[in-house]
């Protein structure tokens, strides 16, 4: 692995060398890369991606291949898109990205195998009766299939809830089909079938000082330690960071006490969500900009100081394909969370990556 000084050194250009170690905007024709820039302290930066978008826009796969060490798919490594009635497989897409990837010596996130949201209606009804042989399957050709492409797998995705702040396993598809012992039960198969990958939970709201996410705290650290009590084989957790400026500042004590709770417990740590909800579009766009960067770069500095957190994937590269766009009111202004704009502009929160990840 490059270490920082031979980064720098070899970077070589002053302006951008200056602006990596100064945490200043790199500018014109010199650019740091996101990839350069999580190398140099021995992590990845990715982002998740759609194949269709990859292959349709230009701009898209040009940013993919100058900034990115790891990908996510966005939607279609999904249960319910790889195998949306039982028996009728399509795989199409999801092939075409991992070919993307291993074409472009990009390692890849698999995510997820399991969700309640991306479950397929033909599975919840054999699920719901505790059949756990189609998750079986599910498992078996997909990790088959993809064994080669994928390092890492989100085996469960969000089994955390905590309504009212008491937080416990989330009552999801799964919990009510087969009991609370199912996280351990498909990272047990997970693991048969692929021995080689790392596996991971992979959760949200675990950020901000508040009743709810506090809850979410302590139900995932009481998860993680049930698990490795058990001697499951869980080697990660992943945090979704959808960070949201209506949610307070960001208290760095609670935010490093979390992490050093997980590395007591023998986890690592991935960032696999990052991106901002701003709440309040009607500032000038100079400013939501800064606002965004400013979170970006607080949320880093704290969770990075941590060597257990081994990369950083924001959810998709362009405020144009956040999936936050599919949660906003219609002809309000677009969401502005994501290190590059509608016309693949970096944003200041692309510098602020560059210097939090460089740092
Ligand atoms: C989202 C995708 O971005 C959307 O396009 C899709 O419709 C629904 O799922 N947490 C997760 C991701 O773990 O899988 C979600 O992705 C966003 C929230």
């Amino acid at each position: 692995m490059l270490s920082r000084r031979a980064l720098l050194s070899s970077l070589g250009a002053a302006t951008g060398v200056a602006a990596l170690a100064s945490g200043g905007p790199a500018s014109g024709a010199f650019r740091v890369n996101l990839r350069d820039a999580a190398r140099a302290s021995g992590r990845y930066f990715g982002a998740a991606v759609r194949p269709d978008q990859i292959e349709s826009e230009p701009a898209l796969r040009a940013a993919v291949l100058a900034d990115c060490d790891s990908l996510t798919p966005e939607i279609h490594f999904k249960w319910d898109a790889l195998q949306p009635e039982a028996n009728v497989w399509t795989t199409e897409p999801a092939d075409k990205l991992a070919r993307f990837a291993q074409g472009h010596g990009l390692t890849m996130r698999g995510h997820a195998l399991l969700w309640d949201q991306s479950t397929p209606a033909w599975a919840r009804d054999a699920i719901a009766t505790g059949d756990w042989s189609v998750v079986e399957r599910h498992f078996r050709v997909v990790l088959d299939r993809y064994a080669d492409a994928v390092q890492e797998w989100d085996v469960v995705n969000e089994p955390i809830d905590a309504p009212e702040g008491r937080g416990a396993l989330r009552n999801n598809i799964f919990y009510r089909g087969f009991g609370p012992d199912y996280v351990a039960r498909a990272l047990t198969a997970a693991r048969q079938m692929a021995p080689d990958a790392r596996l991971m939970i992979n959760d949200y709201g675990f950020e901000y000082d508040n009743p709810v996410e506090e809850g979410r705290r302590t139900a995932m650290l009481h998860l993680v330690e049930a698990l490795r009590k058990q001697a499951t084989p869980l080697d990660g957790v992943g945090l979704q960071a959808h960070l949201d400026l209506s949610k307070g500042p960001l208290k760095p004590k609670i935010l490093d006490g979390f992490l050093r709770n997980l590395a007591d417990l023998g986890v690592y740590v991935a960032i696999t969500e990052l991106d901002v909800n701003e709440h309040d579009r009607s500032l000038p766009t100079y400013e939501r900009d800064r606002k965004v960067a400013d979170e970006t770069r607080r949320y880093l500095d704290i969770v990075l100081a941590h060597p257990i957190v081994q990369g950083v994937t924001t959810w998709g590269l362009s405020d144009r394909h956040s999936w936050l766009l599919d949660q906003q009111v219609a002809g309000a202004p677009a969401n502005r969370g994501l290190p590059f704009d509608g016309s693949f502009h970096p944003k200041p929160m692309r510098d602020a990556l560059v210097s939090a990840l460089a740092a």
